[in-house]
């Protein structure tokens, strides 16, 4: 009677376990089952349907008998397919994410991360942490959570970057580390734009203050000029006082591309800005310098307006035309300007013969006291620049060997007459 009962629950328990056996090997997942109590251990590998069964593993110390779970292995195995996938789409997040593995060696750099820091991004994978970041170990953060085994929570760093913080561990499904990842929200830009804001403001305020008592060393030497001797008036004339205003053309001109400049502007005819108000100006300075001017205004501008300042672009055109003649080659200097529609666009080219700007520098010659001249203070671009950006347009350079192009684009407001 009793074998009998005992009979019935083994075969109970064994269409149990073929229950449980054929639900294990349902799942997608490797799979780890143990009781204890009854001893059995059921195992599933990843990717197979086989479901192995193991009797007797009582031997566990009594206190850690307590039945367990454990999804395993294939989440290790899978773990670098799973970062070479997330590292495309992390290439896409504005802050620096590096994961590095339990030997401090980096397995993933998003391209932010690599271009901020100036590396090649695949240079740096399989490459120790501090050959990245080139600070100290004890400074690295992702190294600190490393050893200590404690992830970090929005910690503002200032060494060599500047930005926050954040680092998290993965485990293994054993408890070790699979990787410490690290996101770092790169503040160096702000940090850097902050610092030139304070210093043009610095600057500003210097140039500003040294303007007056320029203004009245001006003034007295004016004044002393009619009680002077001749020949120490001529001295006033041509070199203190000229010398005076260059002084304060320079700051004048520092203000304005440091200042936000306020200026009025006025609906101004582009034809007549260009022959009529700036013309008469360059031909004058033209015939001076015995260069050969030439106008071309294009059918398509008739009647086109843009909204602007005719002193401030008057100036832009005379640094441009300076910048011409101090680049003329010994034949004639000649000049065109020129100016079509484009869009909604009025655009307009300055172009000379001159000796043209080397490739080398082009890119610089719009930065403020940039100057290739031992007498020039390489503000006149800058100032150009700044003044067209004020008209909410655009200035470019094309310079070779047979002379120089500046391109301005300004905005047209008005294409038909105004009353
Ligand atoms: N038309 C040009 N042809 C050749 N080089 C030019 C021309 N225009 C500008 N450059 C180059 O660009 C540099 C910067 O020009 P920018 O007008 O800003 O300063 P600068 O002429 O040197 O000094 P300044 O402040 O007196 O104008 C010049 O020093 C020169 O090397
Ligand atoms: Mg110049």
């Amino acid at each position: 009677m009793q074998d009998q009962q005992m009979r019935i629950e083994n075969k109970k328990l064994k269409e149990e376990l073929k229950l449980y056996k054929n639900l294990i090997s349902e799942l997608p997942f490797s799979f780890t089952y143990k009781d204890f109590d009854l001893g059995i251990q059921m195992e599933k590998k990843y990717r197979t349907s086989n479901v192995t069964t193991l009797h007797q593993i009582s031997e566990v110390p009594y206190i850690e008998r307590k039945n367990e779970f454990t999804i395993t292995s294939d989440f290790d195995l899978d773990f670098e397919k799973i970062e070479g996938f997330l590292s495309s789409i992390l290439d896409y997040v504005p802050h620096h994410i590096v994961f590095i593995d339990k030997n401090g060696i980096i397995t993933l750099c998003n391209l932010k991360a690599a271009k901020d820091l100036q590396v090649n991004r695949d240079e740096m994978i399989g490459k120790h942490i501090r050959e990245l970041l080139k600070i100290p170990d004890e400074q690295i953060a992702l190294l600190q959570t490393l050893h200590s085994q404690k992830p970090i929570f929005d910690k503002e760093i200032l060494d060599r970057n500047y930005g926050i913080t954040n680092t998290r561990i993965i485990y293994n499904s054993d408890g070790s580390i699979k990787r410490i990842v690290g996101l770092f929200l790169f503040l160096n830009g702000i940090k850097e734009a902050e610092k030139q804001a304070l210093a043009g403001r610095i600057a500003a305020g210097i140039a500003h203050e040294i303007r007056n008592p320029l203004t009245t060393v001006r003034g007295y030497l004016q004044l002393l000029q009619s009680s002077v001797d001749q020949g120490v008036s001529e001295l006033f004339t041509t070199l203190l006082i000229p010398e005076i205003d260059r002084a304060n053309k320079i700051i004048n001109d520092f203000l304005s591309i440091s200042k936000p400049s306020q200026f009025s502007t006025e609906k101004l005819q582009i034809a007549e800005l260009i022959e009529g108000y700036i013309g008469n100006f360059l031909n004058r300075e033209a015939h001076l310098h015995n260069v050969k001017m030439e106008y071309h205004i294009h059918a398509s501008l008739k009647d086109c307006y843009i909204e602007g300042n005719r002193d401030e672009l008057l100036q832009v055109f005379i640094n441009l035309f300076s910048n011409s003649i101090q680049a003329a080659k010994e034949t004639l200097p000649e000049i065109i300007v020129s100016a079509q529609r484009k869009g909604g666009m009025a655009y307009i080219q300055f172009a000379d013969n001159g000796m043209g700007i080397k490739s080398s520098i082009l890119n610089h010659i719009f930065d403020p006291f940039f100057s290739t001249k031992d007498d020039g203070t390489g503000l006149g671009l800058s100032v150009s620049k700044k003044i067209i950006e004020n008209h909410k347009g655009e200035i470019r350079v094309n310079s070779g060997p047979s002379g120089t192009v500046f391109s301005l684009e300004i905005p047209i407001v008005i294409n038909t007459p105004i009353e």
